[in-house]
């Protein structure tokens, strides 16, 4: 009894010293600029003023999936923990990204009256192909047997990035 008190911390300890990967690191940051963005979409009057934060969280968020791109590309290939811990953290983002992009189509009055909505649109396009660029390398690092099920787990992002993208085009 004793003996199994003093090892579970260990055990619970030991397996996520070892599986820290820098690609939970780089989804988690994608996920809080993710939500910091939605805020600032939500909060916003649609004042010119109240653009900047938007703006701002937004090119974050671009730099942000590009180091997340990288952080994939100079990873090792995952083990099943660390594919399971990166698989959390995408279902994390499939609903930000979901909540925030939402919020930004609830706003696109907003966008059209100080004529940024094209802005938006080339904003968001960009962002796909990031955001399309980081999950195919972050793929490419599962291991082989559960590819097509991380495929899966992205594809919401993808679908969310579609239908903004179409909302907002010209
Ligand atoms: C968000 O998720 C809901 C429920 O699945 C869906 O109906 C909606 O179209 C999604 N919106 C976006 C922007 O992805």
């Amino acid at each position: 009894m004793k003996l199994t008190a003093l090892l579970l911390p260990l055990t619970l300890v030991g397996p996520a010293l070892a599986t820290t990967n820098a690609i939970v690191g780089a989804l988690t940051t994608v996920d809080q600029t993710t939500i910091k963005l939605g805020k600032a979409v939500t909060k916003w009057k649609g004042d010119i003023f109240g653009t900047l934060p938007i703006i701002t969280e937004s090119t974050t968020l671009l730099v942000q999936v590009k180091k997340g791109t990288k952080a994939a590309e100079d990873s090792p290939a995952l083990d099943f923990q660390q594919t399971i811990d990166v698989a959390t953290a995408t279902n994390k983002l499939v609903v930000s990204v979901n909540t925030t992009l939402s919020a930004l189509i609830t706003s696109k009055r907003k966008f059209d009256k100080l004529l940024m909505s094209p802005l938006i649109f080339v904003n968001l396009g960009l962002q796909k192909h990031a955001t399309s660029e980081m999950s195919a390398a972050i793929i490419a690092k599962v291991p082989k047997e559960l590819q097509e099920l991380a495929k899966g787990l992205v594809a919401p992002i993808d679908a969310s990035f579609e239908k903004a993208i179409d909302v907002f085009h010209p």
